[in-house]
Formats: structure tokens, C-alpha cells, sequence
């Protein structure tokens, strides 16, 4: 006797659809987010269009959009922990709902078997998908979880700004600011590349280290990238203060010739 095929296991994917140009997204986040039977996407407020919505939105047609649910999720680390721990509870609970079809739009009665969380940038860097995922492991016996890779923020400002990451035998460091700023000081003087995140308003004391290695000429700054007020220039050129959240400090190895690395 042939066994008889049971339900499909749920799955949940995590989809990286880059740092806001729709252009980055890939051809496989695109086929993925048309497959999945609901598409969740992080915002602040429920009233709002995130950005990780506006970059879906730009890929599915009208039928396909009536798949996309808005969860409400903490999406920096300045929430306080209480809200941000019942943040990735109340999104734990949207995807379960959506398995089990009792929110759920356009599912059949059986709920959904594919639920695809959409993710700025990589959902396997820094991204709050990972608490996300955790969370709902041990709501969903048996659930799945995958990812679908994303472009970073760092891939982003080094192509907008012309900088290159690493060639030859150079080493490479991404660091969030929020590790403390030893952290950062430390790969500058280990590390060829160093690629800073989360440092907004960490921007002056990160100038002032850059300025006494003597790296500061060398440093680029992205805010906003791929969104309509994105900023590009050399660190030297920001204007001295806290920066935005959204922004991301590339501080490239020091180069003298073609393929001296190698
Ligand atoms: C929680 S991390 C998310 C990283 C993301 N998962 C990635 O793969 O790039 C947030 C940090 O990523 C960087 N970032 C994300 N999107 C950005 C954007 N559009 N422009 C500049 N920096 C961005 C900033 O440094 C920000 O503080």
C-alpha cells in the first residue's frame, strides 16, 4: 500500500529583500513571496507602510498583495525589552495564526502550509527575524525554518559609494556600534575592512576615533539607502552630530598598489 502523504510540514521563511531599492531584491525572494500562502511584513505602527512592505509591494501584483499581513514588530534595539519581547511574541503569534488559518486571508480552512516573513536586508544579519524564528520553533511542533538571502546594507554602501570590501588577502569586520566603541577600535587596528552598523548616533565618537587613526579620509557613510533621503558621501563630509539610525560606516583597508594583498 502506498502511505498515504500527510499535511505539509509549515514552513516558515525568512525572506531578505535587501535595504529598501526594490531592485535588490532577488529572483528567488520574488518567486518565494509569490509562493507562500501569507506574507508577513514587520512595520512600527499598523497604520504604516514599512520599508520591508514598500520593497514587496513593488514585486506582487494586486491578487498577490491580498496575501501580505502587517505585523507589528520592534525593529530597533532602542524599544525597552518588555516591548520588544512581546513584540516577537505578538509576530510568533501571527505566523501560528496563519498555520492554523485562524486570521488568516485567502487560506484554505487548513491554514497556511508556507508562511514567508519579509526581512530587510540579509534575515541572517542582524535582522530580528532570528528572535522571530526562535519564538515560533516552539509554538509550531515541527515547523520548518528557512531562509532566503538577502543584499546588506554593507553590499549596499559599498556599491553606491564605489568602495571595495576586501581583495586579496584582506580581512573583513561587521561590528554594531551598540557593542561599544573598544569594539570598533579594535577591529580597526586587527581588521582591514570595517564595516560599522547601528552607530547613528555613536556617529561623533566613531568620527573622532577614525580622525586619531588617522582613517578618517578613507571613511564613507550611507543613511536611508536605497529610500528616498539617502545619503552617500565621505564620513570627513557628514555634518558633525548624531546620525539616523538607518546608517552605515564603511572604513576601507588602507591600499598602495594594484593586487599588493595578494
Ligand atoms: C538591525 S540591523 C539590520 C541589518 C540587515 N539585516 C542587513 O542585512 O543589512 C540595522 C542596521 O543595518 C544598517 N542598515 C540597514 N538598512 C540600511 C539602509 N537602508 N541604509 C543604511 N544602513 C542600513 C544600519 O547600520 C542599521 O543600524
Amino acid at each position: 500500500m502506498t502511505p498515504q502523504a500527510g499535511p505539509p510540514r509549515p514552513t516558515l521563511v525568512g525572506v531578505g529583500v535587501g535595504p529598501g531599492d526594490p531592485e535588490l531584491v532577488t529572483v528567488k525572494a520574488v518567486r518565494v513571496l509569490h509562493e507562500a500562502d501569507v506574507v508577513l511584513v514587520p512595520v512600527m505602527a499598523a497604520d504604516e507602510t514599512g520599508r520591508a512592505e514598500a520593497t514587496v509591494r513593488a514585486h506582487l501584483d494586486e491578487v498577490a498583495q491580498r496575501r501580505l499581513r502587517r505585523v507589528v514588530f520592534a525593529l530597533n534595539e532602542r524599544e525597552d525589552a518588555a516591548r520588544r519581547e512581546s513584540a516577537w511574541d505578538a509576530a510568533a503569534d501571527a505566523v501560528a495564526d496563519a498555520f492554523d488559518a485562524v486570521d488568516a486571508v485567502d487560506v484554505s480552512a487548513a491554514g497556511a502550509a508556507t508562511v514567508a516573513f519579509a526581512t530587510l536586508g540579509d534575515p541572517n544579519v542582524y535582522a530580528t527575524f532570528t528572535y522571530l524564528a526562535e519564538t515560533v520553533r516552539t509554538r509550531v511542533p515541527g515547523v520548518r525554518v528557512e531562509t532566503v538571502p538577502g543584499v546588506t546594507a554593507m553590499q549596499d554602501l559599498a556599491a553606491r559609494s564605489g568602495t571595495v570590501l576586501a581583495e586579496g588577502r584582506e580581512s573583513l569586520a561587521l561590528l554594531p556600534l551598540t557593542a561599544g566603541l573598544a569594539t570598533f577600535e579594535n577591529a580597526l587596528a586587527h581588521v582591514d575592512s570595517v564595516v560599522a552598523y547601528k552607530g547613528g548616533r555613536h556617529l561623533p565618537d566613531v568620527r573622532r576615533v577614525l580622525a586619531g587613526a588617522g582613517r578618517l579620509g578613507d571613511a564613507v557613510y550611507g543613511s536611508s539607502l536605497g529610500l528616498p533621503d539617502e545619503d552617500v558621501r565621505p564620513l570627513a563630509d557628514v555634518p558633525d552630530g548624531p546620525a539616523p539610525y538607518l546608517s552605515t560606516v564603511l572604513v576601507p583597508a588602507r591600499r598602495s598598489h594594484r593586487g599588493g594583498k595578494l
